[in-house]
């Protein structure tokens, strides 16, 4: 989805809206634009690419300005090309606007519009939509504010959106439904604008977190105003980041995706700080505590997310199963929501998201509280409209994760789940005392393991040189490690673009052993366990039809390292937790082929970190 930033105030704008957008590229990157007002006039630049082409097609032409926004675009309408790059401008130039998000009903205003004369350069939904708050502005006679608000209640579809008025340098106005945008207070009315706090944070602490349907007048005299769509007035609600600003730079990595790699320990660490009591014997997790009723009463979680949080949903399935003996239903968000599913009042929903901003689970979520669930979130981004939607949560403490492809935030997202399985079996009598202390001490060295197989990192570089030029791969897992197996492949696919399925080891017989040849490499999870036997003959149907083995294993195992033609150790845990470690040689894997293939790992083609339309 789309970055979108702007500024208000003393300083030149121009240096403030770049540097920004490099900071939301990771939302979307085919194509970026800025606009400026200087001496009334709008100095505009836009073009295909990377906010690095941005800044190359500016180059040394004026850019002045003390007002100003700016795009980093995921194309969703028209090709990404200079044309359809925002920001737009009204059909008489007196506007421009950037826009996150869909507008479905662009075409019926599209036409309409056309038959009042306007003339469109773009194929746009935005640039329609800019178009029609000037037709609003001009047939009503009202001020931009009130022209914004009447045209956004005949808008349907999904906006966050910051606009211009050139005659007016002293103000910004800006909206949102769905799509997310922080607005940063800095001194004397000077104010920022971004879809998420990573531009503002250098600035200011100080942010207010737009609303759905609410419309903002940014002034310089006037200072904040929000009112809704319906036009009551809304006090804006400061609040302070916790964001640190080093969190959000590359530290001295290659890349967002490798640092976030080697966070692993730290991140995990910080997600289960302060929720478990090794000394007591007890987890502690305010979202169950404080509605024990709910989680005591459930008789069935369902668990709602995409990608690589569905991955992780999947993990919990296995958890709460085991440990609280609880039936739990993993359903993709983006069908759960047009199934027309059977949901009780009794029904626990646990909504997983990193960015917190997902739209299909965001709608999954809206579906669920109406029929009455419970709706437990697990978020990353404090203050996302995942987490101020749901009915409690725990935030996962990974830290702003930056690279397109999840990795940290997974294993947080494990881990708190982890925790979550166990308090509910806790305060459902479900685990005998002495299990969920070896269990949580056995967490609590979850981080320790990781740093050890963070070191296989240059063993399974080599293993990717083998084979980086694959054009398929097959990732089997079996019980806890068959979700990893389907992220080992998401990640592969994500990042170096090969082809890679995973799949339930036992499942390969019905179908993807057909694949198996010499040139089909094999990821298998074989760490001892209570499939490992099964696992093993897994691996010799594999052989027998020539496919390459390159295995996880338990550190010190033989018969796995006969059989494999690579194997990658990692240390020895209950099942339960093996996938937070088995997971971490599938990250770097992918990585080091990604990097190999010459693929940029941070922003994939095609992709983008949070995916804020349907
Ligand atoms: C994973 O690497 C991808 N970035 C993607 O599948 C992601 O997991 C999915 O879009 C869900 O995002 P969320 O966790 O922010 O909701």
């Amino acid at each position: 989805m789309c970055g979108i930033v702007g500024y208000l105030g003393d300083r030149p704008a121009y240096d403030i809206l770049i540097k920004g957008l490099k900071r939301l590229e990771y939302r979307g990157y085919d194509s970026a634009g800025v606009a400026m007002i200087h001496n009334g006039a709008f100095s505009l630049f836009k073009c295909k690419g990377k906010v690095s082409d941005l800044e190359e097609a500016v180059g040394m032409q004026d850019k002045s300005g003390n007002v100003g926004i700016g795009h980093t675009r995921w194309a969703t309408h028209g090709p990404p090309n200079d044309v359809n790059a925002h920001p737009h401008a009204s059909n008489d130039g007196t506007l421009v606007l950037i826009h996150n998000g869909i507008i479905e009903n662009y075409a019926s205003l599209k036409s309409e519009l056309i038959n009042r004369g306007h003339v469109f350069k773009s194929d746009t939904d935005t640039e329609v939509l800019v178009h029609f708050i000037e037709d609003i502005r001009d047939k009503t006679g009202a001020n931009l504010f009130d022209a914004v608000r009447i045209a956004l209640s005949e808008v349907i579809g999904a906006y966050a959106i910051v606009i211009l008025d050139k005659s007016n340098p002293h103000q910004m106005i800006a909206a949102r439904k769905s799509s997310p945008l922080v607005i940063g207070v800095g001194k004397d009315n000077e104010f920022y604008i971004a879809s998420d706090a990573t531009p503002i944070i250098e600035y200011t602490r100080n942010v207010v977190y737009l609303e759905d349907e609410e419309i903002a007048r940014l002034d310089r005299t006037d200072g904040l105003k929000i009112v809704t769509i319906s036009n009551q007035n809304k006090d804006p609600y400061v609040q302070e980041l916790e964001m640190k600003l080093e969190a959000i730079e590359k530290g001295g990595y290659d890349s967002f995706m490798l640092k976030e790699i080697h966070e692993q320990p730290r991140s995990i660490n910080d997600s289960i700080r302060g929720r478990m009591n090794l000394g007591m014997g007890t987890v502690k997790m305010s979202g169950v505590d404080e509605h024990a009723d709910r989680w005591n009463k459930a008789t069935r979680i369902l668990v709602v997310a995409c990608g690589t949080s569905w991955h992780a949903g999947l993990v919990a399935e296995y958890l709460f199963e085991e440990f609280a003996r609880i039936p739990v239903e993993v359903e993709y968000a983006s069908e759960f929501r047009y199934r027309n599913p059977v949901i009780y009042p009794t029904d626990v929903v646990i909504a997983i998201s990193q960015s917190g901003e997902t739209a299909d689970t965001l709608a999954a979520i809206e579906l669920a509280k109406e029929a009455g669930a419970f709706i437990f979130g697990v978020c990353n981004v404090v203050g996302s409209s995942i987490a101020r939607a749901t009915h409690s949560g725990a935030y996962t403490h990974a830290g702003p994760e930056i690279g397109v492809a999840s990795t940290k935030a997974f294993t947080a997202q494990v881990s708190v789940l982890y925790l979550l399985a166990l308090s509910v079996a806790q305060l459902r009598g479900m685990m005998r005392p002495e299990r969920l202390n070896r269990l949580m001490a056995e967490l609590n060295s979850v981080p320790e393991k990781i740093a050890e197989v963070l070191k296989t990192n240059e063993d399974v570089k080599k293993i990717a040189e083998i084979y980086k030029d694959s054009t398929n791969a097959l990732y089997l897992g079996r019980g806890y490690s068959f979700p990893v197996a389907l992220e080992g492949a998401l990640k592969l696919k994500e990042i170096s673009y090969i082809h890679a399925e995973g799949y339930p080891a036992a499942e390969m017989k019905h179908g993807p052993i057909a694949l198996i040849d010499e040139e089909m490499p094999v990821f298998v999870i074989a760490t001892q366990g209570a499939s490992y036997e099964k696992v093993v003959s897994n691996i010799q149907e594999v052989k027998a039809r020539k496919g390459k083995i390159i295995a996880i294993v338990t550190e010190g195992d033989k018969v796995v390292k006969e059989l494999a033609d690579h194997a990658i150790e990692i240390p020895k845990s209950d099942d339960s937790l093996v996938p937070l470690i088995s997971v971490i040689p599938f990250q770097l894997l992918s990585y080091h082929v990604a990097v190999m293939r010459g693929c940029n790992v941070d922003q994939p083609r095609n992709l983008a970190k949070s995916v804020t339309v349907e």
